[in-house]
């Protein structure tokens, strides 16, 4: 299956540090924030991969992360010249898709723990999946509701008045026919192609399956300063208490099989001297 990363928007909510990059390359702790979401496409085994960005912040994804060459992947770019909502981002994703199923991820999502997306792959069957998460604040997110069985009642776009407190991250997977049906979709008050719209129009069709995420996984929006200062400080305490890194890129493209040792050795190697390159050698070489 192909993946998709939207890292577009204009990232206001953080300013100032939105004049310094894109929301989606602020630091994680020691990372680059879409390491994060690029990790969860790698293992659930995602190789080809396809980034959307803005026009000013595209040429610096291509210089952080290249053609993913080194970790095994094969990266490729796509233009959302406007913020014209994650629906629309779906459709200029076409040429790459070509009505081909497709894991589609928010670039400032983050997730944690066994969040079983290899298996939906192997699973998937058409229609379209996506994931509840339980939070504290419904109100910031699109909000499903679920029938006792687990079917999907409803979903609504940032409701004043949730119908449930199960949030819809970031992480959808459609079929061939999303690119069609997003075309379809008229702009929301906002001026956008909501993605919420979209699962609704799968939904309509009897097409939209649920998953609810359970107590064993974090997910994490790191979209304002309090966010980011929450993800920076969960990632740093799993890996000051457990002494592994999450999201380090080459160690997951080396587990997965994407690179043998004899490469991800030559992309250590050219690496600067840093506790990141210390890390490589020690989890990767030995
Ligand atoms: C978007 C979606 C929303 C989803 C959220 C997850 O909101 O519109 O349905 O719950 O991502 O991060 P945004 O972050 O663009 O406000």
């Amino acid at each position: 299956m192909r993946g998709m990363i939207l890292a577009g928007g204009a990232g206001t909510r953080l300013f100032p540090l939105n004049q310094v990059s894109s929301k989606q390359l602020q630091a994680v702790y020691d990372k680059p924030m879409i390491y994060y979401p690029l990790e969860t496409l790698m293992t659930a085994g995602v190789r080809e991969v396809h980034l959307i960005s803005t026009p000013h912040d595209l040429p610096v994804f291509q210089r952080v992360l290249g053609d993913g060459h080194q970790w095994g992947i094969d990266l490729s770019y796509g233009v959302q010249p406007e913020p014209g909502g994650i629906a629309q981002a779906v459709t200029i994703g076409e040429s790459f898709t070509r009505e081909q199923p497709f894991t589609l991820i928010l670039g400032d999502n983050i997730f944690f723990g066994p969040i079983g997306l290899a298996n939906q792959v192997s699973a998937f069957g058409g229609g379209a999946v996506i994931w509840g998460y339980p939070v504290k604040d419904p109100q910031r997110y699109g909000v499903i509701e679920l029938d006792p069985s687990g079917a999907v009642v409803s979903i609504e776009e940032k409701p004043s008045d949730p119908k449930s407190a199960l949030a819809v991250p970031g992480l959808y997977m459609y079929d061939g026919t999303a690119v069609s049906r997003a075309k379809e979709l008229a702009p929301s008050a906002r001026g956008e192609l909501e993605i919420t719209d979209l699962n609704l129009n799968f939904l309509d069709d009897g097409q939209l399956r649920a998953v609810e995420f359970g107590k064993d996984i974090t997910w994490m929006d790191s979209g304002t300063h309090e966010s980011l200062l929450e993800s920076s400080n969960f990632i740093a305490a799993v890996e000051t208490k457990n002494g592994y890194k999450v999201a380090c890129l080459e160690e997951v493209a080396y587990n997965m099989g994407f690179v043998s040792l004899e490469e991800i050795a030559g992309t250590i190697e050219a690496m600067p001297m840093s506790p990141y390159r210390s890390y490589c050698e020690r989890a990767i070489l030995g």
